[in-house]
């Protein structure tokens, strides 16, 4: 069943190539179709939405409703959302959406993310948007699941049995979920046809990048045997990678039980830098995206309070290297259009919160006081 793996975790995310290809899979032309066919902005298909398509682009705002690791899948996506459809889009925790009360109306589109399609909150956050008189939108790995029967519509993830309890496959999945969507409703636009072009042209490169990254296990193994004994460890990044930090820090809380966390690097100064020390471990996200200058004066200025860096960066960033010199470890990876570079830089830091679990001699795939699905609230 673990297909000579030791764990779920370690196969599911080692399989991630090839689930990413299953979820795009009779859903996006890789090829650019030549200048003059008909069907040149039609490059997404998602069945689930076909007939919905036009009610969701009219819509006044898009609610995002999900937990945990689906949460950060939405988070990830969310700006590709909002560049695509141009409406605004707000992201629930669906207990808090539920302890608020929180307003929906007629004109929203709710989407509910949930690799189980079981989990209570969420179901229950859907009763009650449902109730309210939106359309309901689900997005989930299970087929028959409570979410995808009772949501007007939706896609299905297609990734595959995810049986480790810690979230890998699905989270990869479930950002280039939404990003296809986004793409979808975004068909008829002109301006944006360029841009959604890089993106799908990128989709297809994408498996091929995610194989390429798994080859960084063995010094991820290298990595969480230095970082095995740490008390703490945190993650800072900021734009697409917010989502990439919560992500990271959620895995190797849950499964290595080292408390861990992710911060908006752009919060870093009202908080945050007053635990940074020479003993504290911080991993930082500065591939290159809109934020790069950004993220390079938070490492300047977490390296003046001589933390131990690890810099996950873009190969051949010459930029990058200097850093090196001062000590700073750097996790190199692939580069990609930066709404999807979140699929990729997740990886190392999957690998990561393996090694350190397993290292630590402690269950990876069922970890202490967790469930696979959480069906009560
Ligand atoms: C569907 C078939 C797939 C087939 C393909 C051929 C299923 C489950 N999928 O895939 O086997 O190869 O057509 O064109 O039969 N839905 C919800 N809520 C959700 C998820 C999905 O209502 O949370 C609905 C969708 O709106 C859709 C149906 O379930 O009506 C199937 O969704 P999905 O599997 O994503 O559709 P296709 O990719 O078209
Ligand atoms: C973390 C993890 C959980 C789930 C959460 C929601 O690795 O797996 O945080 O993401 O319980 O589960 P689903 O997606 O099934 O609704």
């Amino acid at each position: 069943m673990k297909g000579g793996y030791d764990h779920f975790m370690q196969k599911e995310i080692h399989e991630q190539p090839e689930s990413l290809l299953q979820t795009m899979r009779g859903r996006v032309q890789f090829q650019r179709p030549a200048v003059g066919n008909p069907y040149l902005t039609q490059r997404i298909k998602l069945g689930g939405l076909v007939e919905h398509g036009a009610t969701i682009r009219r819509c006044r705002r898009i609610v995002l409703v999900a937990c945990g690791t689906s949460y950060h899948a939405c988070l990830a996506a969310r700006q590709t959302l909002e560049e695509m459809c141009e409406v605004p889009v707000s992201l629930e925790l669906a207990s808090d959406f539920l302890d608020r009360r929180c307003p929906i109306f007629r004109d929203d589109t709710c989407v509910f993310l949930s690799q189980s399609g079981e989990t209570a909150d969420t179901l229950r956050a859907l009763e009650y948007a449902k109730a309210h008189g939106a359309l309901c939108v689900g997005v989930t790995n299970t087929v028959g699941s409570a979410i995808s029967r009772m949501t007007h519509c939706g896609v299905h993830l297609n990734a595959g049995y995810e049986i480790g309890v810690a979230s890998t496959k699905a989270y990869t999945s479930q950002i280039i979920v939404i990003t296809m969507m986004a793409l979808q409703l975004a068909e008829d636009s002109i301006a944006k046809r360029e841009r959604r072009d890089t993106i799908i042209d990128e989709l297809g490169q994408l498996p091929g990048k995610v194989r390429r990254v798994l080859m960084l296990d063995s010094a991820m193994r290298d990595l969480a045997e230095h970082l095995r004994s740490v008390n703490s460890l945190l993650f800072f990044g900021r734009g697409y990678n917010y989502a990439t930090v919560l992500e990271a820090a959620l895995k190797v809380k849950e499964v290595a039980l080292i408390h861990s966390e992710g911060m908006l690097a752009g919060e870093m100064k009202h908080g945050p830098l007053a635990l940074v020390d020479k003993h504290m471990p911080i991993v930082v996200i500065a591939t290159r995206d809109g934020m790069y200058k950004k993220m390079e004066s938070v490492i300047q200025q977490l390296l003046a309070r001589d933390a131990q860096l690890y810099i996950v960066c873009n190969e051949n960033d010459e930029g990058m290297k200097q850093y090196e010199d001062r000590g700073c470890k750097l996790i190199q990876v692939p580069e990609t259009v930066d709404c999807l570079q979140p699929v990729i830089n997740i990886v190392p830091l999957q690998l990561l919160s393996y090694h350190l679990t397993v290292l630590r001699g402690l269950n990876v795939d069922q970890p202490r006081n967790l469930a696979k699905s959480v069906t009560v609230s």
